[in-house]
Formats: C-alpha cells, structure tokens, sequence
C-alpha cells in the first residue's frame, strides 16, 4: 500500500488523486465509505432507491434541516420539489437581476478607493446573505446572525465573540424560533415574499406544514450562503493565480464569464461532499457495501476525474464540460441559478471597475475550517483600479 499524500484542506487534490487510483471506493469505519471516481459519485448522488438521503426524523420542527428537501427520499421529496418550485422558479430568479445589479453596486461603492481589503468581508460574503434576506422577506441588517448560524450548521460549531461555543443544535433553534415568528406573521399578513409564496401553493389540495416551512427557510439561508460565496471567493482566488484572466474576461464578459464560472465550479467545487446511506446491501463498481452504510461522495474528487476530464488539474477557461458541483438527479441544486447570476453579475462589476486582482500574501488567507466545503473565510486581496 502506497500512504497516501497528507490531506490538507487549502489543497485536498493530490488526495483526491490518491484515491481515486488506489482506493476508490474506501471504507474508512466499519459503516463509513468513501467515494472518490466521477462514476461512483454520480450513482451515489442520483441512486435513490439504494442511496438514501434521509437523516434524523422528518416533519420534526426543532430538527429542520431533516425536514427539509436535501434530506428527503420520494415521493415525499417529489411533492416537496413540486411546491417549493413553485414559489422558487427560475423566472422568479431572472427578476433578481436588477436588484442583485443593484446590492453588488452598492457594496462595491463602498469599498471604493480602498484597494487593499477582506474581499470576503465587504463582498462575497454579504452579497448572498442580502440577496436570500431579501428573497425570504427578512431585514438584511440582521445578516450578522444569519452568519453565525450558518457557520455553525456547516462547521458543527461556531465559537462565539463572547468565547462561547453556538452547538450546531442550538443554532438549529435559533433560527427555528427567528422564522416561526416570521411565518406567523406572514401568515396573518401576507407580502410579496417567498414565506408568503410558501404559505400559499398548493400541489393536489395539499400545502407544505410548518416544519416543511421552517426546514426550507433553514435550508435556503444554510445551502445558499456559505456556498455562493465561496463560489465567487473561488472564482476571485483563479483569478489571482492565473493573471491573464482578468483581461481575457474583461474584453468580453457577457460571452465569457459564464463558461470561466462553470469552470470554476468544477476546479473547485464549494461542496466537496455529500452524504448518503444505503437503503439495502448494494454492490457498487463490484465492491459490496452493506445496508445502513454511510457513504461520502466526494464531489470534489469527481469534478477532477482523468477517465471523464481531459487535464483534470488544469483550469481551462473554455472547457465546456459538466460538473458535479450542484448534485446530479432528483436533489439537483434548486438554487444554482441564482447562484451562477450572483457570481456572473458581480464579477462583471468588478471586471468593470478593476484592471487586476493579486492577493499578496496567500498564507494570509483562511480556509474555511471544514472539508465540506472549499473556499475562504478571511481572503485580503489587491484590486487595480
Ligand atoms: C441542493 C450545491 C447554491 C438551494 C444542492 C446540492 C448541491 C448544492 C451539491 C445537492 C445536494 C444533494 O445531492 O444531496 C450548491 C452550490 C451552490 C449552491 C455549489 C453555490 C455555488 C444554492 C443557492 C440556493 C440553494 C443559492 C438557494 C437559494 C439548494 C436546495 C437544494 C440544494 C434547496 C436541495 C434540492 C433537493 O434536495 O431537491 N446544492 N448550492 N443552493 N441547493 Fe444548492
């Protein structure tokens, strides 16, 4: 057996390699196996019959995020799919794009003049929280939480100013009790917002129940933060490592930036894994795995598979191959267009405004604490006017 190389979280890839050659399929614990090639992680995504999604108990409101969509096997997650795609369409998205124009205008106003800055901090953080704050019908001056929340679902943990720790569960009620309040207010007096969408639709005579409101408004705020802002993070750290970019996107940005995204996407993947159980003994590229198995799909490990991707390690701006970044299946990311206009609008700002970006001193930068997801909480950075 070959050790494999240390894995590290600010470059986890020549792991990913590792494994994907001499252990692809990786039983790590007893009942804890790994999945690193393309393949493997696109049945385990999209098998749902034998690749469960549930955790925990459904329809309990203190536990949302069990009771939201990501969590959810059919036909319950079919008919929980057909109401919310309702309130949350594609179209209701495009009509985003002169506000988010707007939000990413404004937050760029504000740190104009400064050219060395926390580019997480003034931008790529706060633009998602403003938009889904919006979205949800929630004032954005109370993003501060809807931070620390997040932070804690994602990380486990969160250590707060006061140098107590916020427990993954606890923030879990946090953000139960801040939404039931909201939701009943909707419910008394509805407003043009998603809660108020979401208290409406209906599919064959049946509406969603709190816990399904509560566990979607969870889910939004947890799944559309952290992830799109690593998402542009990630795009703003490939422009600082392959300098000619800026220019090239610069000439050209509405017939090049969304294929520069894409790529992005699948270089480095803000979700690196998700998790699956299996329903029933299954045998997977000839290898059994026994039923009640935890499985790790390593999205990040499939986006750089040399039998699906010619260079894997290469970033090629012109690839136009697909990736695994959102899913593949029925649990397909419902907010990935809104996720491609928000980097694609706000890197069209910063394109316009800048001549470069550089980030001096690399090992400055923190990563997000987690192998969940790639990206950075902390990132200074130099823009070029
Ligand atoms: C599902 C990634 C942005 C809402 C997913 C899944 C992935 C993912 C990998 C599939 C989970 C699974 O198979 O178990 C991402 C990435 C994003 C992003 C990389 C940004 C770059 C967003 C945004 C929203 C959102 C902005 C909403 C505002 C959702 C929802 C699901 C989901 C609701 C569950 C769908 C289902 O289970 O049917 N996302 N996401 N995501 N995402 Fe995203």
């Amino acid at each position: 057996m070959i050790n494999p190389p240390v894995y590290d979280l600010r470059n986890p890839f020549p792991w990913y390699a590792h494994m994907r050659k001499h252990q692809p399929i990786w039983q790590e614990q007893a009942s804890t196996w790994h999945v690193f090639r393309h393949d493997d992680v696109l049945r385990v995504l999209s098998d749902y019959e034998h690749f469960s999604s549930q955790r925990g108990e459904a329809n309990d409101p203190n536990r949302p995020i069990s009771s939201s969509l990501i969590s959810m096997d059919p036909p319950r997650h079919r008919q929980l799919r057909t109401l919310v795609s309702q309130a949350f369409t594609p179209r209701a998205i495009a009509n985003l794009t002169a506000r988010i124009e707007e939000i990413s205008n404004s937050l760029l106003d504000d740190f104009q003049g400064q050219t060395h800055l926390d580019i997480v901090e003034s931008l790529t953080y706060p633009l998602p929280v403003i938009v889904i704050a919006e979205l949800l019908g929630v004032p954005s001056d109370e993003r501060d939480r809807f931070k620390m929340w997040s932070d804690a679902v994602i990380a486990g943990s969160r250590q707060l100013a006061s140098g107590e720790v916020l427990s993954f569960e606890d923030a879990q009620m946090e953000m139960v009790q801040y939404f039931s309040q909201l939701v009943a207010e909707r419910k008394k007096t509805p407003k043009a917002d998603l809660i108020s969408d979401l208290l409406r639709v209906k599919v064959d005579g049946e509406s969603l129940s709190m816990a399904e409101i509560l566990g979607f408004c969870v889910l939004l705020l947890v799944a559309g933060n952290e992830t799109t802002t690593n998402l542009l993070s990630n795009a703003l750290y490939t422009l600082h490592e392959i300098p000619s970019l800026w220019p090239y996107l610069a000439e050209q940005p509405d017939e090049r930036l969304a294929a520069f995204v894409e790529e992005v996407l699948r270089f480095r993947a803000p979700i690196q894994h998700m998790y699956r159980t299996t329903t029933c003994d299954v045998e997977l590229s000839g290898v059994p795995v026994p039923a009640g198995s935890r499985m790790v799909a390593w999205i990040g490990s499939a986006n750089r598979d040399e039998a699906v991707y010619e260079q894997p390690e290469t970033f090629q701006v012109n690839r136009k191959s697909r990736h695994l970044a959102f899913g593949h299946g029925i649990h397909f990311c419902l907010g990935a267009p809104l996720a491609r206009l928000e980097a694609e609008l706000a890197l069209k700002q910063l394109l316009r405004r800048y001549t470069s970006i550089a980030i001096p001193d690399v090992d400055a930068s923190e990563p997000v604490p987690t192998s969940l997801v790639y990206g950075f909480h902390k990132m200074e950075v130099q823009l070029t006017p």
